[in-house]
Order: C-alpha cells, then sequence, then structure tokens
C-alpha cells in the first residue's frame, strides 16, 4: 500500500542527509481532539491537532510530561481515537478502522516502539521478533526464523538470539524491541520515548539506529524528552497542553513562513507563571521574548514619585521584550502574572529572536511598529502621571 511512496522517499533529501520538502504526505492528523472523562470531570487532551508528516520524514514530537505527546501518538497507531477529527495514513482512515481491521492494518504499517522494551519475558529474543510475523502473513511461515535473525543481525544482537529478555541490558533490549517493530517492514515507525529509560550513551546509539531507518526509507515519529536529540531530526513539533505550538505562532505571526515556523518552533521555551509572579523585572537584563499563550499579564512602570503603575495589560496572542530585544539593555518595566491561573508563555532566546527578525522582513516590520506604539503609549502614560 505505501509501495510508490517508499520508493520516492530517498529522493528529497538535503546535503546533510536529512529530508527536505517534497515526498507525499503519508500521516495526516486532521483537527483531532481527545477528550478523556475522569473523575474530575472531562479533560482535553488534544485540542484541535493539525499534523502532517511526510513519507521520509523523521519527526520528534517533544513537550512536557502531560501535555499530551502519548496521546498523540496513540491516535496514529490506533491505539487510542479521536473523540472528533480525522486520522489519516496513507488512503486508510485509521479512526474509522474497527478493532479487527485495526490489529491487521497496524500490523503492517506500523513498527511500534515504547519506554519500556515490553518484550515477552518468556520468549526468547529471536521468538520475541518471530511473533508479530504470526499475526501477519506478510513474510512466509517458513521464511521467519532467517527474517528475524536477519534483524538481529543488522541490531548486532544475532549472538544473544536465544536469550530470554532479562539475560540482556536494557540498551540491548531495546534494540530487540526495534527489530520486533520492523518484523513486519512497515513503512512507518513510532516511538514514545524509547530513549527514555537509557543511559545516554546507550541513547545515542539507538538513536543511530533510528537515523540509519530512515536513511533507508523509514517515515519515523519519536516521542522524546531529550531535547539534543531532538534537535537532529529532521523536524521538531513542540506541543503544549494539548496544543501543537507552531499553530499559535501561526497566528501570533502570520508573516512567517510555514519553514520558519517550523525552524522557529523548534527553538522555543514554553514556560508557566504563577499568577501574581514576576517574569520580567524593572532594571534586570532580559535574555527572552515572550509570546503569551495562555492568561494576562501588566506591564508596570515606575512613576516619578517611584512608585510602580500599571500602564498595560496584555493577553493571549501579544507578546513583551521585544523593546529590549531590539535596542539591548535591562527591562523597561516590570511584567507580572495577573489573574487565577498560571501564564503560559513561549520563550524565545535572543539568537533566536534575531534569526526571525532578520529572515523575516515583515515580521521586524511589524514588531517595531509595535515598538513605536509602546514606546509613546509609556511616555504619555508617565506623563500623564506625573502631572
Ligand atoms: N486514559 C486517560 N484518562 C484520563 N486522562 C488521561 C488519560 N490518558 C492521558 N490522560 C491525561 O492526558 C494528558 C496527556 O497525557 P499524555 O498524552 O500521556 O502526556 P505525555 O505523554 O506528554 O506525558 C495528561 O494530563 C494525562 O493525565
Ligand atoms: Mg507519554
Amino acid at each position: 500500500m505505501f509501495g510508490k511512496r517508499q520508493n520516492q522517499s530517498n529522493n528529497n533529501k538535503g546535503t546533510n542527509g536529512l529530508y527536505q520538502h517534497g515526498n507525499e504526505e503519508l500521516i495526516h492528523l486532521r483537527q483531532v481532539d481527545k477528550i478523556f472523562n475522569t473523575a474530575a470531570g472531562k479533560f482535553p487532551a488534544l485540542k484541535n491537532v493539525d499534523l502532517r508528516v511526510d513519507a521520509g520524514e523523521f519527526v520528534a514530537v517533544i513537550g512536557k510530561s502531560g501535555s499530551g505527546k502519548t496521546t498523540l501518538v496513540n491516535m496514529i497507531a490506533g491505539i487510542d481515537r479521536p473523540s472528533s477529527g480525522e486520522v489519516l495514513v496513507g488512503n486508510t482512515a485509521v479512526h474509522k478502522l474497527n478493532e479487527g481491521q485495526m490489529a491487521v492494518w497496524r500490523g503492517k504499517n506500523l513498527g511500534i516502539v515504547f519506554q519500556f522494551f515490553q518484550l515477552l519475558p518468556t520468549l526468547t529474543l529471536v521468538e520475541n521478533i518471530m511473533l508479530p510475523m504470526d499475526f501477519c502473513n506478510v513474510h512466509k511461515s517458513g521464511e521467519r526464523r532467517k527474517y528475524a535473525m536477519d534483524l538481529l543481525e543488522q541490531m548486532e544482537m544475532a549472538d544473544h538470539a536465544n536469550k530470554l529478555p532479562a539475560a540482556i541490558s536494557g540498551g540491548q533490549q531495546q534494540r530487540v524491541a526495534i527489530a520486533r517493530a520492523l518484523a513486519n517492514d512497515p513503512p512507518i515507525l513510532l516511538a514514545d520515548e524509547p530513549t527514555g529509560n537509557l543511559d545516554s550513551k546507550t541513547a545515542d546509539s539507538v538513536f543511530q539506529l533510528f537515523e540509519d531507518l530512515v536513511k533507508r526509507g523509514k517515515t519515523i515519529v519519536m516521542v522524546t524528552h531529550d531535547n539534543d536529540l531532538a534537535k537532529r531530526v529532521t523536524r521538531a513539533v513542540q506541543i503544549a497542553d494539548g496544543e501543537i505550538i507552531e499553530k499559535h505562532l501561526a497566528d501570533v505571526f502570520p508573516v512567517l513562513t510555514s519553514e520558519q515556523l517550523i525552524a522557529f518552533t523548534r527553538r522555543v521555551d514554553p514556560e508557566k507563571y504563577a499568577p501574581g509572579s514576576a517574569i520580567l523585572r524593572r532594571g534586570e537584563p532580559v535574555h527572552h521574548f515572550h509570546v503569551i499563550l495562555k492568561g494576562n499579564v501588566s506591564i508596570l512602570v515606575q512613576q516619578a514619585d517611584g512608585t510602580e503603575q500599571v500602564v498595560a495589560k496584555y493577553g493571549r496572542g501579544q507578546y513583551f521584550g521585544e523593546i529590549e530585544m531590539l535596542r539591548g539593555g535591562n527591562s523597561m518595566a516590570t511584567v507580572r502574572a495577573d489573574g487565577d491561573i498560571p501564564v503560559e508563555v513561549l520563550r524565545f532566546d535572543r539568537d533566536t529572536f534575531n534569526q526571525m527578525v532578520e529572515q523575516a522582513p515583515e515580521l521586524k516590520k511589524l514588531i517595531a511598529g509595535v515598538v513605536q506604539e509602546r514606546v509613546t503609549e509609556n511616555t504619555t502614560t508617565r506623563k500623564g502621571a506625573s502631572k
């Protein structure tokens, strides 16, 4: 079913071997919502998620614990279904498959790798790999053991084929779990924190295996906590509170191209501030440009009599810190989280901010206009107050 797409996927590599755009779309989540019913009421774990992954891409899904990463991957895997919206993989509407169809479809099209390996403890390694083959008739029964041994060979685990999982290390178990995920030669690999339980050296070698698989034409979606690994994939999708951040940036900065959005999304840092806390303090250095995702902030400026007065309030989609980013210097104002819910912001460090305005002259114009307005606003308020 994916044969044609697989053949194409080697054609669009950049000079560093990573995927560029231009392949056919393989995974498409369209306006996906996932609401869990909990004792405390309805909990939205995914909100209006749109995600497209082309054949041959290596995508990392990153975000804090509880942000919805596993829920997202489970949508693609058909392990869980959306409350509304569509999940399309190749020509298949995954959300419409019944349980029986789902198992067959998944067995042929997806390899899934989990954080805790999940090898069956009573089967040998080679038997663990043969197990998924027995569910799908991709390989003839007489050829399964040889194919499983070939996969173990690729993972440099052939010498251990007849051991039980308990007899090998965590890193080795994860290699075998990857071999198992590849048992039916699926075009797509989904991995949920596959390196989360490994030391950094072992994590790196597992990651290299994924890189090799992408070079051989597989499409990989990998949840990871590890920002260093996330920098090495073709694309990182940031998720915060069930929403894909790229979409927020697109709303706030409609002048950015989708390539720019993707590039800058990779480098944002979502942060929460408790109600009443100071996000910036007047006179202190500003290290970030902030875009508000949720909640409201007050901008306080010092008056002639030494007191601080609220000169403006900003909410979702507005930003602050740009004056100090553009002109340098310490914070001109104190910025405080208002209300009774935490204020959530996306933070961009100075280098990223500078690159954004350099690469997008339209954005620079837009922000310069806002700066001008705000400086005038602050000066007017201050003059008014000191009269
Ligand atoms: N089956 C479930 N029932 C209720 N809430 C759930 C369920 N699964 C996940 N959640 C909630 O949805 C949110 C996202 O969970 P998850 O996708 O596992 O996050 P992540 O993988 O990013 O840590 C969390 O707040 C979690 O508690
Ligand atoms: Mg998770």
